[in-house]
């Protein structure tokens, strides 16, 4: 079967607990704490996870910092207590919270069904609800050995506030002109009320965010040539579009700084979710750092003569859920295997190298093609069971190329290249592989 083209219907992923499952057996994600039966909604990336996460951030990167006009920041997670006080978040940053009295379920008032809420009914039992709280999301701690409310610092919960408060460092060290970006990945921290759905909503999670200055007035246009920008993005990565679109804030969705907003949003099992914010922030911003902080947040236009608060558009990817929606798309199960179509450049591996068989021979050579291949491509090389087996493994890895050493190669110098998406195989040149591995991952299509 390995030589055909798959037969029969290929499913995707319709449960999400096949997922889960598929990723703690092959090392890609394990629930936290594991050893102490787990922490809710916190999960830990394993061997494949974390390259499969750098390789998101390395593409999130190089689309947004290999350009001239933005630069990259990495900044405190811990900052002045002000400033959240200056972003709304110790105001505002709250989801309305209500408790069913009799099973004890508690719920995001603003996720239940408006009639149960109307009704006050709980969702899972039709007991009575609490009136809503508003529970504030931030994480709070203290800073030093007093645990007194002068010492309380937050966990930031979004990156962005990083880079208003750096706006002039950033400014005056890189010499940048309006309009232009400070892009930033890092970890943000929410206490939301209803985590859940594997690693789609958590508590600690990591945003990769760019925020983009502009001259007020040429804030529209440039909201629309993000969100064009940063649709495509999710296509270069080898998103299906159909499972892809746009979703634009009605007045009552639209966060407390946010003038515009829309949502670039994934088909999941569990229904049409956000992936990714772009917002238009406008000057909200940077305005309220300098009440708050006395310092001036103007830009100076030296060609006009003017000063002004520049307007921030903002584009707002969790990577966690970038990872997690390449997972579900990528996801195939065929009548004797499953797989992750993963776009090449984003696969943990790229290639698996398989001898036939465990005759020091073919090992010998099976070494020698390593040691010249994993200087370009990370390689995994299997020798244990059949090369069915040994396929079907890569297959549900992701890796998207096998490269098989059997005794016609220790004659004539060529190997069996197999494609994992096909099945098709091609035999070329050992000295080629690297050459034909470029190709192929280059030219690769979803
Ligand atoms: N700075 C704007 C901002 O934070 P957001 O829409 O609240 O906007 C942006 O968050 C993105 O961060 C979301 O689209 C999502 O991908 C990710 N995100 C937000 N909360 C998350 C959570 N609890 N778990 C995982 N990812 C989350």
């Amino acid at each position: 079967m390995d030589q055909q083209a798959e037969t029969g219907a290929i499913k995707n992923l319709e449960d999400m607990s096949e997922l889960v499952s598929l990723c703690k057996r092959r090392g890609y994600v394990f629930p936290s704490s594991e050893v102490y039966g787990g922490i809710n909604a916190c999960w830990d990336y394993g061997p494949l996870g974390v390259e499969l996460k750098r390789n998101v951030k390395e593409s999130w990167w190089r689309a947004m910092t290999d350009r001239t006009d933005i630069e990259g920041l990495d900044a405190a997670i811990m900052m002045h207590p002000k400033v959240w006080q200056a972003s709304g978040h110790v105001e505002g940053f709250t989801d309305p919270l209500v408790d069913c009295k009799k099973c004890k379920s508690r719920f995001r008032e603003d996720q239940i069904d408006a009639a149960l809420v109307a009704q006050k009914k709980c969702p899972s039992c039709g007991g009575e609800i609490t009136a809503p709280r508003q529970f504030n999301l931030m994480f709070k701690t203290f800073m030093g050995p007093l645990e007194d409310s002068a010492a309380v610092v937050y966990l930031r919960p979004e990156t962005a506030q990083g880079i208003y408060v750096n706006f002039q460092n950033v400014l005056q060290t890189s010499r940048q002109r309006i309009p232009f970006g400070i892009a930033q990945i890092g970890k943000a921290f929410r206490n939301e009320i209803t985590p859940g759905n594997f690693i789609f909503r958590t508590r600690e999670f990591e945003q990769m965010e760019m925020q983009y200055f502009v001259k007020p007035g040429a804030d529209e246009a440039s909201f629309e040539t993000w969100k064009e920008l940063r649709f495509q993005w999710h296509l270069s990565n080898g998103i299906r579009p159909e499972k892809l679109r746009l979703h634009q804030h009605a007045e009552g969705e639209l966060a407390h700084y946010a003038k515009a907003a829309f949502d670039i949003q994934y088909e999941f099992p569990f229904g049409w979710q956000e992936l990714e914010g772009i917002h238009n922030r406008t000057d909200f911003d940077l305005k309220r750092h300098e009440q708050f902080s006395g310092k001036k947040l103007e830009y100076f236009d030296e060609v006009g003569k003017e000063r002004y608060i520049p307007y921030v558009v903002e584009t707002s990817a969790g990577c966690d859920r970038t990872l997690l929606v390449l997972l579900v798309d990528a996801y195939r199960a065929g009548a004797d295997r499953v797989w992750l179509k993963l776009h090449p450049k984003l696969a943990p591996y790229k290639v698996g190298l398989f001898p036939l068989m465990k005759k020091p021979e073919l090992m010998e050579y099976t070494d020698r093609v390593f040691a010249d291949v994993r200087k370009q491509f990370r390689t995994f090389v299997d020798e244990a069971g059949s090369i069915g087996k040994r396929y079907r493994r890569q297959d549900e890895i992701g890796t998207p190329y096998g490269v098989t050493i059997d005794y016609d190669t220790l004659s004539n110098h060529t190997v069996t290249i197999r494609d994992r998406d096909t099945m098709a195989q091609e035999r070329i040149p050992a000295e080629k592989i690297c050459q034909v591995l470029q190709e192929r991952i280059e030219s690769w299509k979803p």
